[in-house]
Parts: structure tokens; sequence; C-alpha cells
């Protein structure tokens, strides 16, 4: 049986209200038609996401770890033992010990003060340029610094690339014929720099997550990719399916990422201890079937999508999510060369931390493989590479298009020419 068609929208609506009372009625009819109720669509997947939340909440209280722990020796060597695996297919995240030589990733980090220090940064840092991560007194915390020599020899080193490789083929990257990404081959999607210093003091980052706002909803392509939670086949939903994720776009946005990232992640150039403003997420994979399920309930306004709104973090929040919130877990104390990734869709937050004892530093690269989307991407952030400037989904402070010391064509190895589109 054919069931009713959605509206979509593939910009960001004029009117946003009424394309949102729009979508939620059709969302609802579809439903419906497909012989099932909302509620019970619903329950279906409160289910799933509350099994996960009791597994964390007793997996903590026995002392144990909840974040799965991999070591990069194991990838390299493909013997990651099925245990890990499926429980990283369940909590979606991971953290990768020795995925760096700790003295290469101190030395990664030293490096990066020399590259800013001698271009004068911090004389000439004019302050935020979004308003996404707060900055203490005059030095930054994130740095707006791509092309470093430092980040661009990890973003083009082998250990990424099997990384990546590794974290790519946890997706579904072909079904039906269609091969949707590269699971080989990784785009060198460029971000920044968090060096927070010892001392600090940050009011963090409240749960959020990344995957887009209400282009969620109401693109063509996400309707596609999220179609057994509208369907009525929600018992079918796969988190990590990469149907329709790849060509899909985003409404434009100060939040938004051009790129299909299969992970987000970033690499410790500091030692970390947990308790000093780390990241924490609700390491379900499955709980963004319950975030796009919520707001079609009854109690939730025509007009409202739990808060969710364009150019704005999609929130995570008490009043609709609390039993997701239960399960929000911090990572283990992390090392100097370690890594950390959480799925793409998965909801995340930064710890507040007063006085941080010793530097919190990292650098951010995430799983980017190739596919259309990247490789569309991928055309604008060669010209940010080659000027120097800052890639077109950060704010436009272009510090290093004058820095002669940044990360040259030439030095580009293979990984990084085939990244950037430069070679096959
Ligand atoms: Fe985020």
């Amino acid at each position: 049986m054919a069931l009713p068609e959605l509206p979509n929208w593939e910009t960001t609506p004029d009117d946003v209200a009424g394309a949102i009372r729009q979508v939620k009625a059709a969302l609802r009819t579809r439903i419906d038609a497909s012989g099932r109720t909302v509620e019970e669509v619903f329950a279906v997947m409160e289910r799933r996401v509350l099994a996960e939340v009791e597994d964390i909440v007793a997996t903590r209280a026995r002392g144990e770890e909840v974040w799965p722990v991999v070591r990069y020796t194991d990838i390299a060597n493909g013997t990651v033992d099925p245990a890990t695996l499926e429980l990283l297919q369940r909590r979606g995240c991971l953290i990768v010990r020795g995925h760096f030589e700790r003295d290469q990733a101190l030395a990664w980090d030293a490096d990066i003060v020399d590259y800013v220090e001698s271009n004068r940064f911090f004389e000439t840092y004019r302050g935020p340029g979004d308003d996404f991560f707060g900055s203490v007194g005059s030095k930054p915390e994130i740095y707006p610094i791509y092309w470093s020599p430092a980040q661009m020899q990890a973003r083009q080193s082998d250990r990424m690339a099997r990384v990546q490789q590794f974290l790519n083929q946890r997706w579904t990257h072909e079904k039906h014929g269609v091969r949707w990404f590269d699971p080989d081959r990784d785009s060198l999607y460029p971000d920044r720099i968090r060096r927070r210093p010892e001392g600090a003091n940050s009011a963090g980052l409240g749960a959020h997550l990344d995957a887009g706002t209400l282009d969620l909803w109401m693109t063509q392509a996400y309707q596609r990719a999220f179609r057994h939670l509208f369907d009525g086949t929600v018992e079918q939903y796969d988190p990590w399916d990469a149907s329709y994720r790849t060509d899909g776009p985003q409404y434009a946005g100060t939040t938004m990422c051009a790129a299909f990232r299969t992970f987000q992640g970033w690499t410790a150039l500091s030692d970390m201890a947990n308790d000093q403003g780390v990241l924490h997420t609700v390491p379900i994979a499955a709980a963004f079937g319950y975030l796009l399920l919520r707001p079609l309930l009854s109690d939730v306004a025509d007009d409202d999508m739990c808060g969710v709104n364009i150019n704005k973090v999609f929130p995570v929040k008490e009043q609709w999510h609390a039993p997701l919130l239960d399960a929000i877990s911090g990572i283990p104390d992390v090392q100097a060369g370690d890594s950390v990734w959480w799925h793409c869709d998965m909801v995340h937050s930064v710890a507040p931390v007063t006085n941080q004892q010793g530097w919190g530093n990292v650098m951010y690269i995430p799983a980017a493989p190739w596919c259309p989307r990247n490789e569309a991407y991928a055309s604008s952030v060669r010209e940010a590479f080659l000027t120097g400037s800052s890639p077109t989904d950060f704010p436009e402070e272009h510090y290093e298009q004058t820095w002669t010391n940044r990360f040259q064509p030439e030095d580009l190895n293979r990984t990084g020419r085939r990244g950037l589109g430069l070679a096959d």
C-alpha cells in the first residue's frame, strides 16, 4: 500500500512555524496510514532506548567503563574483539587508546603553539567569530586555525586513515546496489583546535546534537534516510544505515556542517582527567530515533519540534528528553595521543569546570568519508587550503592567509591529495 507523501522544503522555509505544523500533520497521517499509531511507534523506540539507558546506568553502578575502549594496535591489526564491536554498535562512541604516540601528540601541541606565536596570533586575535564557543580573557580557547603543519600531518597520517576506515566500516555504506560513500577515503574535513589552559573556568556546553535542525524532518533526503521512523516499520530503523545521508543538504546556518561525518571526533594533545570539563555523550546510537519521533506526541504544540529551530543547535532538554539524560556518560581519563569518537547523530555535551587541572587540548578531526556531499564541500576546502582561508563552514576569520609557515601543497602525501580531491 502506498503511504501519503510528505511535503518537503529543500531550503529553509519562509514560514517556519507553518512548515512545522504542516510536516507534523503529514508525518502523523503517514504513520496512521501504515496501520499503527504515533504513540505505538514511539513506544517501540522508547522501549529500545530505555533498555540501553538501563544497561548504561547498571554498568556505571558496577564501576565499569560505559564508553567502549579500543587499542589502536587492535584496529591496525584487525584484532578488535567481537564483543567490543557489538558494544560499539550499541553505544555509538569509543576511545582509541594510543592512536598516536604520546610524544607525537605532545610535539604537535608544541608545534601549534610555535605556529600561532610565530605569527603573533595572540596579539592580533579579534575575539570569537561566532557565538558557539566562548573565550576566556583575551586568549581564545578555540583557535580558529585550520592549516598548521601539525593538523595537516595528523589529518593525512596513515594512523588517522586507518582509524577513519575502521569507523566508516561500522556503517552500512552500500545498500540495494547504491554505494553511499567510500569507507576507504576520507575528505580531510578541516576543523579547529581547542587549547584550554590550566586554571581555566568554563561553563561547558549543554546537551545537543549536530546532525541538523528542522531539515531532519523537512528535506527529502532526510525523510528518506529516516524512512523507517515514519512509515510504520520503526523496528527496522538502523542508525548505521548511510542510505540517503550523503547527498542531502543541511539548512544554512552558523551551526551547519556541510559534510557528512560518520563520526565526530578529536585527538587529545594533552592528558585530561575525566573530571576536568570533558566530553559527555548519551551513548546510545539509536537514541536519535527517539529524538525525531518525540515531537509527534500530542503533548507537544503543533508548531513546536521540542525546541528545535533553524540556525540553532538541536537542543536536548529535561522537558522532552529526560529519560535519555539519565544515560549521559563522560569519557574516561585520556592521554595525549588517544582519540575520542561519537556517532554524528549522537547527543553530546561538555561538562563545566572550575580551576581546571592540567591543559585540555584537542585537535578536532572527524571521519568524513568520500561521497557526493563531501566531494562538493572538498572543492571549497581546496580553495581555503590554497589561500590559507577559514573553510566555508566556519566564520570568515582568515587569520592564516598571510602566515607563510602554514602547511604547503608540496607537503601533501597521497592521502592528503585524495582527501582534497587533488588525486583519485
Ligand atoms: Fe556539538
